[in-house]
């Protein structure tokens, strides 16, 4: 690793801010609550020592006696399934880390990177995967109590709600809190994983059982052991697969592809679905058994026009988060205007639409306050006129286009939004944003602001082929 290319920093996210820290080339730092540590954290959940970071090399990271633990989280994608995998440092013990890893102390989460690490996918995937959600609604709250009681449990727990609103954020809260917190969680987005390859990549496969299975593999569900899989779109697994995963969890055992012997399972199942399941149920497209089976508990995410009290604190995390993966000096103020525009809009996108309309303000800002116009909200989709129009995702507006950056070379390599031409039509928009992501489908919708899912419902509106799966 060529760690001598740039000076290394700590990125640190709290609850409500996210700030870094420069770090030496080498040498030992300890981290925790009292101001002698070299990382000097506020956090009340944080012990007064709580870790040491070895600069190394190798980089390490050492649970110094914590009371609340330490946790490593790396996340790996690979043939569209994205695996997020999270292991417990026990007090006393250290682990190699790599740049982008994420290390959870209490309730703060840091993440070596290296200075100016806009071309580092990995850190900014890790900050963006495992943000600390803000929470501050009423219903919000009470569900946040209920993820603490059911984490308790072993139930499966199904996550209903429109695009954007943080069912994978919840997904992953119900595993952090849960006695299966010190094994791994792993994610599987069923839409993004062709039916061929679901099998073997669930279940795992034993050497030899089909052409090219040189060596065997195990599946996910395997190397969840001891902890939790997240099943993202659930809705759209095909039925073949929907027959053997209910074997799966009736019998708690698997069988690999070509394999002989049952192995146990030892997994809890998180499910998401932006589907009204019960209605797939009904049209004979979702088994009713395997629906029971994954629906031991429900839990609905309400839209972000149900919940406005929470806009101004996320928007606020997202500004300094933004502020800091651009390496502004300061982050950029919000203007009473630009709050009150954000305020009055219907977010059919929900919080990944207001994280992408943040990030892209913050770029046009160039570091003076946020102004209404960096929003591009254009007095579209008021609160009041859109609640209780959406109810689908299918009918998600994408969010509008930006107006002209001031320096477009800086800010196109500075966030991936601004990389579609502005002022074009949406389907013109759509077809760039594909053009851009090589033809992947989960990035172009990521770029867009919108669910993989309403992308396709978009293609097939505007009869554009869906390109074909990246292997
Ligand atoms: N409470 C929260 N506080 C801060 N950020 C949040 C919160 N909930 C969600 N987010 C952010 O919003 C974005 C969308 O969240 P997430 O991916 O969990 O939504 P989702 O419901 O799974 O969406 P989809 O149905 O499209 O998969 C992510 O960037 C996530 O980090
Ligand atoms: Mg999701």
């Amino acid at each position: 690793m060529t760690r001598d290319l740039a000076p290394l920093e700590l990125v640190i996210t709290t609850a409500d801010a996210t700030h870094t820290q420069r770090l030496p080339a080498t040498g030992r730092l300890t981290i925790g609550r009292d101001p002698q540590n070299r990382v000097h954290l506020l956090d009340p959940s944080v012990s007064r020592r709580h870790a040491v970071l070895d600069l190394g090399p190798p980089l390490r990271i050492e649970d110094i006696g914590s009371s609340n633990g330490l946790r490593v989280t790396t996340s790996e994608e690979s043939d569209g399934t994205a695996r997020i995998v999270e292991r417990r440092v026990s007090p006393g013990h250290s682990m190699n880390i790599e740049l982008g890893d994420g290390m959870q102390l209490g309730a703060t989460l840091l993440i070596v990177q290296r200075v100016n690490a806009d071309d580092n996918p990995a850190s900014s995937r890790v900050v963006r995967s495992f943000s600390v959600p803000v929470v501050h609604d009423g219903a919000m709250r009470k569900l946040y109590e209920l993820v603490d009681l059911v984490s308790q449990s072993g139930i499966n727990v199904l996550l209903l709600g429109e695009t954007g609103v943080g069912k994978e954020v919840m997904a992953e809260a119900i595993h952090r809190r849960s006695t299966r917190a010190r094994g791994p969680l792993v994610c599987l987005n069923c839409a993004a994983i062709h039916e061929s390859l679901l099998e073997s990549e669930l279940f795992g496969h034993e050497a030899g059982a089909f052409t090219g299975a040189t060596r065997a593999k195990p599946g996910l569900f395997e190397v969840a052991a001891g902890g939790t899989v997240f099943l993202d779109e659930v809705g759209e697994l095909p039925i073949s697969v929907q027959v053997k995963l209910l074997r799966v969890l009736e019998e708690r055992k698997v069988l690999r592809v070509g394999g002989l012997q049952k192995r146990p399972l030892d997994v809890r199942f998180v499910s998401a679905t932006n589907r009204n399941l019960e209605d797939e149920v009904a049209r004979g497209v979702f088994r009713q058994d395997l629906y029971f089976r994954l629906n031991g508990v429900t839990m609905e995410i309400p839209p972000l026009r149900e919940r406005t009290s929470e806009i101004e604190p996320i928007a606020r995390s997202f500004i300094a988060r933004a502020a800091v993966q651009m390496n502004m000096r300061a982050e950029p103020r919000l203007s009473p205007p630009a709050l009150e525009a954000l305020l009055g809009y219907g977010w059919p996108g929900n919080i990944r639409e207001l994280r992408n309309v943040i990030e892209r303000a913050v770029v046009l800002s160039a570091g003076g306050a946020i102004l209404p116009e960096h929003l591009g909200l254009g007095g579209r989709g008021s609160g009041a006129s859109s609640a209780g129009r959406k109810s689908s995702p299918e009918l998600v507006t994408l969010p509008p286009p930006p107006p002209r950056p001031p320096s477009p070379r800086a800010v196109e390599q500075a966030i991936a939004p601004l990389r579609v031409p502005v002022g074009e039509d949406e389907r013109q928009r759509i077809v760039e944003a594909l053009e851009l992501c090589g033809g992947n489908q989960s990035k172009a919708a990521e770029m867009l602001g919108i669910s993989r899912r309403t992308l396709l419902t978009r293609l097939d509106l505007y009869g554009i082929p869906r390109p074909r799966k990246n292997r």
